[in-house]
């Protein structure tokens, strides 16, 4: 049977790719579990420091969820299919960093995993959209939540009451990714910055993410007394400890991740 996802190394960062070419990487039942299944396994795997998400194929990132799949499915059975965890919540809620690396299509539920990663790095080739109104639906998978706090109110209504596609410099301008690059350079550019990240303490990394996710759901006041307990909590790690002597004794640091 064909692999759904695919996992592949290159030093502390895996790579996850959406195996469904033919069908443009749109996210069925499996891929969901799948990628849930991965997540978990990189989750407790130390050796792993930065998560990479993409799509199979040169044309795709994820072209939303399998439409085939809403076909003839009451309420209920599509609460079931939208059972916690969710794919989109769990990256968020992630414990490394996790980076989308856009290579084409990046609509509906595809658009709406990208925004729940913590940076989008797109190729100057990809087109986005929320075109779910083209199908009597609206988004599902947090995009009415998510993408208002990266672009703004009007841009994503606009996105989300059009269905209209938008290219990767408008996405980059609207705040929708961070970065956009030359096609043929999307994979070096995208393992470039995810290797600049997994060269730092994984401890630190994981309280970084936390402390900036929580600006998104605390009010500032708590979010800044939140920020001030998680700076202590770093104080508590060898890292800390390695890193301050390290700047002091003018070497460079050894990460334990401890
Ligand atoms: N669900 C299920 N199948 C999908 C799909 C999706 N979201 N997106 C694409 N596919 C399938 C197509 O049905 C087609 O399969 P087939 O070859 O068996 O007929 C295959 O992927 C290739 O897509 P195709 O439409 O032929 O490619 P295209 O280049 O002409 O158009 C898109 C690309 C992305 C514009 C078009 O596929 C599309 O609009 N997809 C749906 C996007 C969407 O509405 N997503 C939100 C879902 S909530």
């Amino acid at each position: 049977m064909t692999e759904t996802i695919l996992k592949a190394r290159e030093g502390a960062v895996a790579i996850l790719t959406i195996n469904r070419p033919d069908k443009l990487n749109a996210l069925n039942d499996q891929v969901r579990d799948d990628m849930l299944a991965h997540l978990n396994a990189i989750e407790s795997d130390d050796e792993i420091r930065v998560v990479v998400i993409t799509g199979a194929g040169d044309k795709s990132f994820i072209a939303g969820a399998d439409i085939g799949e809403f076909a003839g499915r009451s309420p209920f059975d599509q609460r079931q299919a939208m059972r916690f965890p969710r794919i989109f919540d769990v990256m968020g809620q992630f414990p490394k960093p996790v980076i989308a690396m856009i290579n084409g299509f990046c609509l509906g539920g595809g658009c709406e995993l990208a925004m729940s990663c913590d940076i989008r790095i797109a190729s100057e080739k990809a087109r986005f959209g929320q075109p779910e109104i083209k199908l009597g639906l609206i988004p599902g998978g947090g995009g009415t939540q998510r993408m208002p706090r990266l672009v703004g109110l009007g841009n994503a209504l606009r996105m989300m009451l059009t269905g209209d596609m938008i290219g990767a410099d408008e996405a980059q301008r609207m705040g929708l990714v961070e970065q956009v690059v030359p096609h043929d350079e999307l994979r070096s550019q995208t393992l470039e910055l995810a290797n600049r990240m997994a060269a730092w303490s994984p401890l630190t990394l994981k309280i970084a993410k936390e402390a900036v996710r929580a600006s998104q759901r605390l009010p500032i006041e708590e979010g800044i007394l939140y920020e001030r307990d998680l700076f202590c909590l770093a104080f508590s790690t060898e890292d800390k400890a390695e890193g301050v002597a390290a700047f002091l004794e003018k070497r460079k640091a050894s990460w334990q991740g401890k």
